[in-house]
């Protein structure tokens, strides 16, 4: 435990020189620790994966092996900008697993969210354990650990019950044993994302709002069919890009779409049409414990609304959730 204690004299990362200190020492560290081994990463494309592959590609370049798993819950774009940035731009060795059919398949009739995060997290390790056991000699597991997951797991093991099961790559099965290399295990995320730009990843890569390990799975409310999923997908896909038009990406601290299991009789081109509601979540906090809600400039809403409901198949309505956390949680699930 000792090394998971951040010393108290350790500067906090707050400037690219100070990054640019951490990085030559991780990179310095990481070489003497690895070797010629090789290391595995599952690459979500959330900050701290992202973080930890660029850190690992700048010390070991092919030794590094980033699995991707698509697991068919993603935000629009998202495994496409994995490719992009770390397969072709960082030139990493990535290995991209399309399992949305795998995951949405066992998903199928699953309406309980706690279920349904239960079978998210255990798949994905079926999938990256696949994955894994077909390469060869892989010595070491990269992981996005970062500091305040550290002190979460010491207050569990206090005794303090966690309110939600977060799921990340730990569980492997027995068979896969790998040493852990964890580079960002002593650092806060503001840190994590100063570390991240002075490495080159773009900034909306760095500065990317909070997204559940589920994914959309959470949003797209009772059980999920693929209409839905991607009618949820392409709503919030407007609302970020709407988000980033109007400066509003800057402000709120996470904001997307959640689309319930209602369908309510509405009109479009003068017909009866009946459609999900697809409703808005925006909300600022500084710990996801409780959260405000930021007010979005009615003309936004109003052109998000168009947009939605003229664009989205599926979708008739549009609703803009007005509930602090509490009495609301951040998310719908
Ligand atoms: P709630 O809904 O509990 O969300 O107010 C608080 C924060 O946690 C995120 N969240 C999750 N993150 N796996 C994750 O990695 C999950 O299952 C999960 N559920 C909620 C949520 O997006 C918000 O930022």
């Amino acid at each position: 435990m000792e090394n998971n204690k951040r010393p108290e004299t350790m500067a906090r990362i707050t400037t690219k020189a100070l990054a640019d200190a951490f990085i030559e020492e991780q990179i310095a560290a990481l070489r003497e620790q690895i070797g010629d081994k090789k290391v595995l990463l599952a690459l979500s494309g959330g900050v701290d994966s992202s973080v930890v592959a660029a850190l690992l590609i700048k010390a070991i370049g092919k030794q590094l092996v980033c699995v991707h798993v698509n697991h068919g819950l993603m935000r629009k774009g998202e495994s496409e900008d994995v490719i992009k940035i770390f397969g072709e731009a960082m030139e990493a060795n990535l290995i991209y697993i399309d399992a949305t059919d795998r995951f949405l398949d066992l998903l199928a009739g699953v309406a309980d969210p706690e279920r349904k995060r239960k079978i998210i997290g255990a798949e994905f390790i079926n999938v990256f354990a696949d994955e894994a056991r077909k390469l060869e000699n892989i010595t070491y597991l990269a992981q996005g650990t970062i500091y305040p997951d550290i002190l979460e797991s010491i207050k569990q093991a206090e005794g303090k019950k966690a309110v939600k099961s977060h799921h990340n790559v730990g569980g492997l099965p027995e068979d896969l044993k790998f040493e852990l290399v964890e580079p960002l295990k002593l650092l806060f995320k503001d840190e994590v994302r100063v570390v991240g730009e002075a490495l080159g990843l773009p900034h909306a890569m760095v500065y990317r709002q909070p997204f559940p390990g589920p994914g959309l799975g959470v949003r797209c409310l009772g059980a999920i069919t693929r209409d839905r999923l991607n009618a949820l997908r392409e709503a919030d896909a407007i609302l970020r890009e709407e988000f980033d038009n109007s400066g509003l990406n800057e402000k709120v601290w996470q904001y997307f779409i959640a689309v319930p299991d209602i369908k309510s009789v509405g009109v479009k081109d003068e017909s009866r049409y009946e459609g999900w509601p697809a409703i808005i979540r925006a909300v600022n906090t500084t710990d996801a414990m409780t959260a405000t809600i930021e007010e979005i400039p009615y003309a936004v809403l109003h052109h998000i609304t168009q947009r939605i409901t003229n664009e989205v198949e599926g979708i008739n309505r549009v609703l803009y959730d007005l509930t602090p956390k509490p009495t609301g949680t951040i998310e719908w699930e």
